[in-house]
């Protein structure tokens, strides 16, 4: 069988700073993934993607110029890449990442099913080939990311990311264990970005200086997780949540959800991702996870994973 996949992934620090080239700093949750398999056909139907979750079958062509569908846009664009013609096949694309909730589930299933596709072609493709497809349907799809999402979630490492640079790993001086809560709200990153950028416009010294401190703190973050400094690096989580907050990207729910995570004794908690809704992190220890993790149930999370990194 024929199958590929590609994990979910969290932004630790510098979500939104990152889109004006500040650093950030993000993780794959290697738990949570999408995954394609191919299905070869002898009927010589042509290619299919068939989407399990929302039971729907997309037929490929390779002539079209609709960009009406993420998935069948990946497509045509890695087989025009691979310079190969569609294979007569259907792709069953599934994923347990919640959808529009800053987990990177769009990036994640392209990933997966161009991959898939490649396999199934039996052309491999390289990892800055299969990265630079899935930017180009971020930008699609997306607005004007950053390229972070696409980049942790292809090269599945922890990443320090600077816009149009090239992404540096981090050694992780000792495993860090996050707690990831869904507020259960769907929130387009598109929006959120696109409300910063309003922001930026009418006032650009005042939110620079605010995306300078965020810079700063994903400076200092880096060598707390060198280093292996959790206490450190929940300050800077508390830090980096208040700037995010100046820049309007919080909302009540992912507010209560810090709050609840900090009061059962967790190290640092943030939102993660685009905001506005989707979901926060805590950073938790040994001692704390349960407490942690009951928290942020009984204050409204409608789902709570779990991650070490290392
Ligand atoms: C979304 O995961 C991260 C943002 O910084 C947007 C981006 O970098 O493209 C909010």
């Amino acid at each position: 069988m024929i199958q590929a996949s590609a994990p979910a992934k969290i932004i630790l620090f510098g979500e939104h700073a990152v889109v004006y080239n500040q650093p950030a700093i993000a993780v794959p949750v290697s738990s949570l993934r999408a995954t394609a398999t191919v299905e070869f056909d002898t009927t010589n139907a042509g290619l299919h993607v068939h989407l399990l979750d929302i039971n729907q079958t997309l037929p490929i062509d390779l002539a079209s110029e609709l960009v009406d569908d993420a998935l069948a846009v990946t497509a045509r664009m890695t087989l025009k890449h691979l310079a190969c013609p569609p294979p007569s096949a259907t792709i069953t694309v599934t994923s347990q990442i919640p959808m529009a909730s800053g987990l990177g589930s769009g990036a994640a299933v392209s990933t997966a099913l161009a991959r898939a596709l490649s396999m199934a072609i039996g052309k491999p493709i390289t990892l800055t080939d299969l990265n630079q497809i899935v930017y180009e349907i971020e930008k699609l799809y997306h607005g004007t990311p950053s390229g972070i999402d696409n980049s942790v979630i292809v090269y599945e490492e922890p990443v320090y990311f600077v816009r149009d640079q090239n992404i540096e790993h981090i050694a992780i001086g000792k495993p860090f264990r996050f707690l990831i809560a869904d507020t259960g709200q769907a929130a387009l990153t598109r929006l959120s970005v696109g409300d910063v950028r309003k922001l930026y416009d009418n006032d650009p010294a005042h939110i620079q200086t605010i995306l300078d401190e965020i810079g700063s703190i994903v400076i200092q973050a880096r060598a707390a997780i060198e280093k292996g400094d959790a206490e450190s690096l929940g300050v800077l989580m508390g830090r980096n949540h208040v700037c995010l907050q100046q820049l309007t990207v919080s909302s009540p729910e992912l507010d209560i959800l810090v709050a609840a995570a900090l009061t059962a004794g967790a190290l640092g908690a943030k939102l993660s991702g685009g905001g506005r809704g989707g979901n926060m992190i805590a950073l938790v220890s040994d001692e704390n996870t349960d407490a942690v993790r009951e928290a942020l149930t009984q204050a409204g999370a409608v789902k709570v994973f779990e991650t070490i990194i290392s």
